[in-house]
């Protein structure tokens, strides 16, 4: 396997862009926006030149880089001998890519997607090769995090796993294999935990401050679950709970009224300035 294709690069792509190829393969990053593969290659540029810095890596920027290609056109696909999809979360996106990547790409590619709430198995069921169809959930920042979870669709087939396990070893980090459920292992727990501590809001169990005081100094949690929130943004966070209350109707994922509210008012965390804290003043912890 020589050449991996990266399939979007926004905050996920451009990372796994930058450990495929700090793995040694040649990788061909493509997305839709011109601006974004430029903004991509920068972020990675800094990021090698940072870990080079701190002797991290032997090789040179310039060795790295030079495995890197851009694309804005999905037929590069042809090259490929592993795609790995990033692309924007929604399901339309992912299955009109995948039906395009089916065609293209030689029959005996895996195509896998770095989905955090899609369900694997339909987005195989756009392919004609759902055996080779697999779940590769990197995690944010994804140079720096060790985990991948390996998501199996219906069809996936032990062959596209253990290939996909030997990748993420080579990337040196960690695989852990989930079966196809809503939010797989990672999100259904994590979403579970972050639900309750906007209960604990609502309710007026304690301030943000508090909460995340227990999390952190009580449980070692490196940052508090409403700190986190705001980083990842509670759009997105909405959104995964939606599609875990969709698949199991089960309450403890129905969505807080207060998170509702507060996406509704346009409050997304960080990168709207307001979240759980407020970060147009002083930032707090
Ligand atoms: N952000 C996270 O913390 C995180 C963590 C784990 C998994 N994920 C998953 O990774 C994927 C990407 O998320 P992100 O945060 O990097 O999103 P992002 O918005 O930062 O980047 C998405 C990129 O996809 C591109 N794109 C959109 N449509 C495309 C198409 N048809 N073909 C090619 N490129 C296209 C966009 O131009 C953009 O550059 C999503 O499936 C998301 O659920 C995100």
């Amino acid at each position: 396997m020589k050449n991996i294709m990266v399939i979007g690069s926004g905050t996920m792509g451009n990372g796994i862009a930058q450990v495929c190829a700090e793995s040694g393969f040649g990788v061909i990053l493509h997305d839709i926006s011109k601006f974004q593969l430029e903004k991509a290659i920068q972020t990675i540029q800094t990021n090698i030149n940072r870990k080079k810095a701190k002797r991290i890596i032997s090789e040179s920027v310039e060795t790295i880089l030079k495995r890197i290609s851009l694309s804005t056109s999905l037929e590069d696909a042809i090259e490929a001998d592993f795609v790995i999809e990033a692309a924007t979360e929604k399901k339309e996106i992912k299955a009109a890519i995948f039906k395009e990547l089916d065609r293209i790409c030689r029959e005996d590619v895996i195509l896998a997607t770095n989905t955090s709430s899609i369900s694997i198995t339909e987005i195989a069921s756009s392919t004609n090769r759902p055996s080779l169809v697999i779940g590769m959930h990197f995690m944010n920042p994804v140079p720096v995090m060790p985990l991948v979870e390996i998501i199996c669709g219906l069809e996936t087939s032990e062959t596209t796993l253990e290939a996909t396990k030997k990748l993420v070893v080579h990337f040196q980090k960690t695989p852990a294999i989930a079966n196809d459920y809503p939010g797989f292992i990672s999100n259904r727990i994590f979403l579970a935990m972050m639900n309750e501590a906007f209960h604990c809001v609502y309710e007026g169990v304690g301030e943000p401050e508090e909460i995340d005081k227990v999390m952190k100094l009580g449980f070692n949690h490196p940052m508090g679950p409403l700190y986190l929130a705001d980083l990842v943004g509670l759009d997105t966070l909405l959104y995964v709970l939606e599609v875990l209350w969709d698949g199991y109707r089960d309450s403890k994922y129905r969505p807080c009224p207060l998170l509702v509210k507060m996406v509704n008012s346009g409050r997304l965390g960080r990168k709207s300035g307001r979240g759980f804290y407020d970060y147009t003043t002083e930032e707090k912890l």
